[in-house]
């Protein structure tokens, strides 16, 4: 619950706030108020940065702003590169997050950027902090802290997320290094089952890492991503997605994890990727909006949405017939594919591109943030940003 004296300060983060090097607070044991002595025997429990953390989710929940995701890990960054004939080192990775991070104005459409370790310590090519760029282009850093997708054993070829181990302290750590909210993505395969025990583990997972991202003054984001993976019709994506957050919502309360300062990162309600029937964008916000209704207290300030495959443009109109009318929650994006791919093109991995390749990752930020606002025509939209980007058992 927000705290009165939330009412006398203001509601978003003032940039002085989140600058680098802002004192640590003191470790875990001696900053979490427990009262022992509730009536009822219960203790209740509240990190002593729940006032930040409100804010923070506030700032990047802004209205027409959302999320640049630009956290793939080394491996997937590979990936990418490798698509433009680019080799996986480390320069030419500082050289593209650069290029990102770089693009002027980019702070009036994105409110935050989510890293990889790699870029959350790392300069640009001219030598500034990257966290430093971002902070002056109005830009909260945020950081992926899932050590990423392992088999699951005793699922149905199933998947956990691994990460917990050390979390604390490299949450504190990321904070000090100017960090101010966290990332973990795991999934759920719908053609593999779901497995209840997959959902059971996939929502405990997130919820342990949301109450320690919350003990650590970093805003999580929940990831629980449903693959677009399989052949299934849009009502049993509805199905499942109903199952998953309901458990995802019940262990983040058991938890104790405040709602008020957390992000949710969801898949769009929409068929299988190998599905004949095809949803239009009003299917898939009425479905998307459906299931939000029925599971996500109003509490929560942001529900920034995942790519997942989709087209640049898919993604957008998606995203602007969701904001048809208003919503409970600010409603926005968190894309990586979905904002990144024509930008990618344009650069190629040549120095003379970059300014081509910074205006046309503009375009889509801009167009994200008019979707975000109900206000997005696709007019005039490139025929590269109407390609789909599925890939089978995509790992990020
Ligand atoms: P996509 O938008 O490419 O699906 O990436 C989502 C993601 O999880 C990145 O944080």
């Amino acid at each position: 619950m927000a705290s009165a004296s939330l009412l006398k300060t203001s509601p978003v983060l003032d940039k002085s706030e989140w600058v680098k090097g802002k004192a640590v607070r003191e470790p875990f044991a001696s900053t979490v108020r427990i009262h022992p002595v509730a009536p009822s025997g219960l203790a209740v429990r509240a990190s002593s940065y729940a006032d930040e953390l409100v804010k923070t989710a506030k700032t990047i929940a802004s209205p027409g702003r959302g999320i640049l995701a630009m956290d793939e890990s080394n491996a997937t960054c590979g990936k990418r590169l490798a698509s433009i004939g680019l080799e996986n080192t480390e320069a030419n990775r500082q050289a593209y997050r650069t290029l990102l991070v770089t693009v002027p104005g980019l702070g009036q459409y994105v409110s935050g950027a989510i890293l990889f370790e790699e870029t959350l310590y790392q300069s640009t090519v001219d030598g500034k902090k990257m966290v430093d760029v971002l902070v002056e282009q109005n830009i909260v850093p945020g950081i992926k802290v899932d050590k990423g997708l392992v088999p699951l054993a005793g699922s149905n070829d199933e998947s956990w997320c691994q990460g917990l181990d050390g979390l604390a302290s490299r949450s504190a750590a990321y904070y000090q290094q100017g960090a101010r909210f966290a990332k973990w993505r795991t999934v759920v395969s719908i053609p593999n089952g779901p497995s209840a025990l997959a959902v059971k583990e996939a929502a405990w997972g997130l919820a342990r890492y949301a109450a320690i991202s919350q003990d650590n003054g970093l805003v999580p984001i929940v990831e629980p991503e449903i693959l677009l993976d399989g052949e299934h019709g849009i009502d049993r994506t509805f199905e499942v997605a109903q199952k998953v957050w309901a458990e995802v919502f019940y262990y983040l309360a058991v938890n104790n994890v405040m709602f008020e300062g957390i992000l949710l990162k969801p898949s769009m309600v929409t068929p299988g990727a190998e599905c004949k029937d095809r949803a239009t964008p009003q299917q898939v916000a009425d479905y998307t909006l459906k299931l939000l209704h029925r599971r996500i207290p109003p509490s929560v300030p942001g529900i920034m949405f995942l790519s997942g495959g989709q087209s640049e443009v898919e993604a957008t109109l998606n995203l602007n017939a969701m904001n048809q009318a208003p919503n409970p929650w600010h409603v926005s994006f968190s894309y990586a594919r979905a904002l990144q791919n024509t930008c990618l093109k344009t650069w190629g991995g040549t120095p003379e591109n970059v300014k081509a390749a910074q205006e046309a990752l503009l375009i889509r930020a801009k167009a994200n943030s008019l979707a975000q606002l109900g206000k997005y025509t696709g007019e005039g939209e490139s025929e590269e940003a109407k390609k789909g980007m599925f890939v089978k058992g995509y790992v990020y």
